[in-house]
């Protein structure tokens, strides 16, 4: 994968590869990117793309380089959003827009009515990015987040209804 800061990719050039197993190593990546701690070690990622139930779509630019990624557990009509992330050269430049609405478009498509989701309340571009899609603060999980000097944060639960 080349360095965040050397990727190109415009909303027109960007394509959806569904992702599995084989993609574990470039998830783990990208998650490794996207957050400072709590990202998904390599074993967990590649247990969550072997399972049926995970809905994993890989971002990839113009020229075949993974640019972001979301992934989702499916529970029938319910499912939660596990991670979802735009490398970070590339935030806020509304890609993050067009794989959540690829995303929600594709499980709208496998029957689920609801995605679920845990976010920082400190996570103003995540807050941005659901709230632009229609979602809603339906909880709060508090001290959720561990941070690595002790301190913790509390969620935001969220639900998108689609
Ligand atoms: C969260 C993340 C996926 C958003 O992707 P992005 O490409 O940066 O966001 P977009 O440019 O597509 O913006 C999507 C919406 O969020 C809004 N938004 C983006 N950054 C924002 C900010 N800092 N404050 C408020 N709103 C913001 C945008 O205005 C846009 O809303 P609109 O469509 O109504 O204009 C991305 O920033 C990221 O990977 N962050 C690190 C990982 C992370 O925190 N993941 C979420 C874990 S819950």
């Amino acid at each position: 994968m080349p360095s965040s800061t050397s990727l190109k990719a415009t909303k027109e050039s960007i394509h959806f590869v569904e992702a599995d197993v084989h993609y574990a190593d470039i998830c783990t990546a990208l998650d490794a990117q996207a957050f400072d701690s709590n990202n998904y070690p390599y074993d967990v990622m590649r247990t969550l793309l072997a399972s049926p139930n995970t809905l994993a779509l890989v971002a990839m630019s113009g020229d075949g380089e993974p640019v972001g990624h979301v992934l989702c557990a499916l529970a029938r009509e319910m499912c939660d959003l596990l991670t979802v992330c735009i490398v970070p050269s590339l935030q806020g430049q509304k890609l993050g827009r067009l794989l959540l609405d690829e995303t929600m478009m594709r499980l709208k498509a496998r029957g689920v009515e609801s995605i679920f989701l845990e976010v920082r309340q400190s996570n103003m571009s995540a807050l941005g990015l659901y709230r632009s899609v229609g979602g809603c603060i339906v909880g709060e999980r508090k001290d959720y987040y561990k941070n690595a000097d002790s301190t913790t944060e509390h969620a935001s639960v969220i639900e998108i209804s689609l």
